[in-house]
């Protein structure tokens, strides 16, 4: 048997629609480096997802690859995970357009993300901005994933693409493998640092609230000396009551490895003034290697070139075996 038979698919992707930020660091990228050996992984800079919202060209392009960069500074390694562009590999977009006739219009409308931005982009909700869950099942799908590492607010989507799964093999046998949402118990959910009963966003409207993998230490020591906690003085793990120094607390304990019960007691009688210093600190040694080590990777365009490509040609052997049976499936003349 080969490692296919064997192992389980992985499947995840982030848009490229701003630089990566520390909650997606702690969130994703830093779990999916370690499930490298136990599973076949992809992972992909989501470009197609990101000009659902109006994007600057120049930007778009000089970010995804940042983006990759990071995702190898992070610890995901080339040769062991296929990373590639997802405009790249052409069966995203054809199965997306197999799939949106397999969605309904009332499950897009009750998609929570989609109301959400469609509120913030008034002037622009357009079509694709309504089908992204169809594209976001076709990136699943292809790979036949059997699980997919996401945060809470995407936990939605990939119920969707279960139950598009489900439908189309219900009309057609079974042609797609049916997913399940993968979501890590700690650090999943990094909130911003102005406003902690969000989570930490890119798209973040305050630009302290938010805390970025390539910024330099001196930007991350003033956001976390400016991060909103709460009018006591004690540093304790209550997200209800608590919502900002819990929200640094989580970000200290994944960044050092310390359990909440040690920070409790290292901060016990001092100031928030302290803490915030401190927890700003640990994240700057944490992001430290990674930036110096994407900035390295930066200069390499020849080898991050390599990477991409070979990423691309990996995912498509896989991804057009998927989209091939099911144009056969669909009644569509062999080409
Ligand atoms: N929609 C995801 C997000 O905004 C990104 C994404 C695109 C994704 N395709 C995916 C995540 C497939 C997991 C699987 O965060």
């Amino acid at each position: 048997m080969n490692d296919q038979t064997v192992k389980k698919t992985i499947l995840s992707g982030i848009q490229p629609s701003g630089a990566l930020t520390l909650g997606s660091y702690l969130g994703a990228i830093k779990n999916w480096a370690a499930l490298a050996d136990e599973y076949n992984c992809y992972y992909m800079m989501a470009d197609m997802h990101a000009i659902t919202v109006r994007q600057n060209p120049a930007e778009l392009r000089k970010r995804t690859i940042e983006q990759l960069a990071a995702y190898i500074a992070a610890g995901l390694d080339p040769e062991k995970n296929t990373i590639f562009i997802q405009s790249h590999v052409s069966a995203h977009a054809e199965l997306s357009w197999v799939l949106s006739c397999y969605t309904m219009f009332g499950e897009l409308s009750r998609m929570t993300q989609f109301k959400d931005k469609s509120a913030k982009n008034a002037d622009n909700i357009n079509a694709g901005l309504f089908t992204y869950p169809s594209l976001m099942a076709a990136d699943i799908l292809l790979y036949q994933a059997d699980l997919v590492p996401v945060g809470g607010d995407q936990k939605q989507h990939v119920e969707l693409t279960r139950d598009i799964a489900v439908r189309f093999n219900g009309v057609y046998g079974d042609v797609f493998k049916i997913p399940e949402p993968y979501i890590p118990k700690v650090g999943a959910r990094i909130m911003s640092l102005t406003s902690p009963e969000n989570k930490m966003s890119k798209s973040d409207k305050d630009p302290g609230g938010c805390i970025y993998i390539m910024q330099p230490p001196e930007e991350i020591m003033r956001s976390f000396k400016r991060a909103v906690t709460d009018s006591e003085t004690q540093v304790r793990y209550d997200v209800a009551n608590k919502p900002g120094v819990s929200n640094l607390m989580q970000i200290y304990a994944v960044a050092t490895g310390k359990s909440f019960d040690e920070i409790e007691k290292e901060f016990e009688g001092k100031g928030y003034g302290d803490f915030k210093l401190t927890v700003g600190e640990a994240v700057v040694e944490l992001l430290r290697p990674i930036r110096e080590e994407a900035n390295r990777l930066l200069a390499d365009k020849a080898y991050l070139e390599s990477v991409y490509k070979d990423g691309a040609a990996r995912a498509a052997r896989t991804a057009y075996r998927t989209l091939n049976k099911v144009y056969k499936k669909l009644g569509f003349v062999a080409r």
